[in-house]
């Protein structure tokens, strides 16, 4: 059993080398600035092993974890992830309380200190109709805010209760009231960027977006990020489900990133 043990703690030190080594090769290249995950496939997940729904989720925010860890150990400055669309909300009950919960959790716990939150020096924002979360999640999210506001070195946007044309109808009403405010005209101030300006994750920070993976094999972008996946946004579909997606999804995702932006730098 000792035996066992040791041999286990050595396996796992060499896999854990053996990780930074590949993520320092992979950080030396080009790195994005800006990745976002849909991180689809929970049900299916917990379907094919025979575990309840709620057990996909909980892993799924396992699997959030590591690949948070891997991004900001390769100074990739800021993750957006979609945790809960607002049409989500038509989910059973059951499903939905035990997502709410999971989410009041875990926000805690990502800011608490030694956390990945403290440890990278990351802002925490979470994107999206705040207000129609339960209170109990509504005053986990303005702790977790407030404890990592100061934090300046990377970003994580948590996108909940969200979709993208809730946010630009937001943006574009913004502008207008702006607009109207200050009796501007118009031709002059309703513009591209006066929207852009005004579009949550532009306006909390978030450097335009490099990558955007989906995982679970569906090709779809189910209303996430839709003014932000501008021209330059690669777009990855991977079949893994998301409890399952982990470093080796990733590294395919990561080359095939800097394999463009070599292409595009040699083609001036
Ligand atoms: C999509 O898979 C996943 C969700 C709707 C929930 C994702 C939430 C987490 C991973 C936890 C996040 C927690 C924090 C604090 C950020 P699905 O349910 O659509 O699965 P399916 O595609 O197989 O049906
Ligand atoms: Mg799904």
């Amino acid at each position: 059993m000792v035996v066992r043990r040791g041999l286990q703690w050595i396996y796992n030190k060499i896999v854990a080398k053996a990780q930074q080594c590949i993520l320092a090769v992979l950080a030396a290249g080009p790195v994005p600035q800006h990745i976002a995950f849909v991180m689809d496939g929970n049900r299916r997940y917990a379907r094919s092993h025979n575990k309840k729904i709620q057990q996909g989720h909980s892993e799924g925010f396992v699997a959030l974890h590591k690949i948070l860890d891997v991004c900001l150990h390769m100074n990739i400055h800021c993750v957006s992830v979609y945790a809960f669309s607002i049409e989500n909300f038509k989910r059973p009950r059951e499903e939905v309380d035990a997502l709410m919960a999971l989410m009041e959790e875990k926000l805690l716990e990502l800011c608490s200190k030694g956390d990945l939150l403290d440890e990278y020096g990351v802002r925490l924002n979470i994107i999206g109709r705040v207000e129609l979360l339960p209170k109990n999640v509504q005053r986990a999210v303005r702790k977790a805010e407030k404890t990592t506001r100061h934090n300046n070195r990377a970003i994580l946007n948590i996108c909940v209760p969200y979709t993208s044309r809730d946010e630009m109808t937001t943006a574009v009403e913004e502008t207008v009231r702006a607009g109207l405010a200050f009796r501007i005209d118009p031709d002059t101030f309703f513009t591209k960027e006066e929207v852009d300006r005004r579009i949550m994750t532009t306006a909390r920070g978030s450097p335009p977006l490099d990558i955007l993976v989906r995982t679970s094999g569906v090709q779809r972008l189910s209303d996430y990020l839709l003014w932000q996946c501008c021209e330059n946004t690669q777009i990855q579909f991977t079949p893994t489900y998301w409890p399952n997606f982990g470093l080796f999804d990733f590294i395919p995702i990561i080359l095939d990133y800097q394999r463009k932006i070599w292409s595009r730098r040699i083609s001036g």
